[in-house]
């Protein structure tokens, strides 16, 4: 895809899909900036990259605190000298039943999940300005399409309303040239999941056309794409990315 060492910075991206999408987007050519709230596990992953060969750094980040946020983004363009790609991926999944949903629990997934893509993208921008080729890519989710299966009802909220943001920021940001794009994963096997049972997770495998669940890559080949140059006509898209679970 010929990133040309332009610079991404992913959050979340300590392990499962934010690794995954790190990794194939240093292969892809990119200096990457790995962020996560997780402060051991991410600076392992960044150094698993650089031990590979990659440019990639890794720091502690709580993506849903401004002052985090403002931290994160410096020490990226501080590391790096400039910001071209923000994946805004971290997310967390609380599968509590509606009727016992704690209002701390959801307005937790709703800080991380939803206001983290407000504040980095805000605080992203002016050095996105300056890119020449700036891409916002957004971790929706299949839930924000259809309200869920197993999951909450906070968490197919939280990526309904990364949805409408996506749409709200690609067209905000167009004059800038800025991309905006999400992708809305199907059911994708990682650690998200670790509390499902196997009847769970036999459950939503049953449910896909394609008959298995999303590997991490294969999200990370439609981040690959659009943030590549090819995909700079494409903006306010989202992509699903979930084995004909959901179709629309
Ligand atoms: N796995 C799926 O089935 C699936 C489906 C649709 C969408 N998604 C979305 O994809 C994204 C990645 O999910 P995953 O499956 O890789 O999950 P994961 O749990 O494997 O990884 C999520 C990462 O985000 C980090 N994180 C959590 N809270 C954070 C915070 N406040 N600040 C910074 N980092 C934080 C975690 O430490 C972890 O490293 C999430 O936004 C998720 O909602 C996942």
């Amino acid at each position: 895809m010929g990133l040309d060492k332009r610079v991404a910075l992913v959050t979340g991206a300590a392990k499962g899909i934010g690794f995954a999408i790190a990794d194939r987007l240093a292969r892809d050519g990119a200096r990457v900036f790995l962020a996560d709230i997780d402060a051991g596990l991410v600076k392992a992953s960044a150094e698993k990259l650089a031990a590979a060969g990659f440019e990639a750094d890794g720091v502690e980040a709580d993506v849903s605190s401004l002052p985090a946020v403002q931290a994160m983004i410096a020490k990226a363009v501080e590391r790096f000298g400039q910001l071209d790609i923000v994946v805004n991926n971290a997310g967390i999944l609380r599968a509590s039943r509606l009727e016992e949903i704690p209002p701390e629990e959801w307005d937790l997934v709703l800080a991380v999940n939803l206001k983290s893509v407000f504040l980095v993208s805000q605080q992203a921008i002016p050095h996105l300005k300056k890119s020449a080729a700036p891409r916002i890519i957004n971790l929706s989710s299949n839930s924000g399409r259809m309200g869920g299966f197993e999951t909450s009802v906070s968490y197919a909220a939280s990526k309904g309303g990364v949805i409408a943001l996506t749409y709200a920021l690609a067209s905000q940001l167009a004059k800038f040239k800025i991309t905006v794009n999400a992708i809305c994963p199907g059911t994708t096997d990682t650690d998200i999941l670790k509390d499902f049972s196997a009847e769970a997770r036999e459950r939503l495998r049953a449910r896909v056309p394609l008959g298995r669940l999303g590997l991490p890559a294969d999200i990370a080949a439609a981040a690959s794409y659009l943030a590549s140059a090819e995909a700079g006509f494409v903006t306010g898209l989202m992509l699903d990315i979930n084995g004909g679970m959901w179709m629309g």
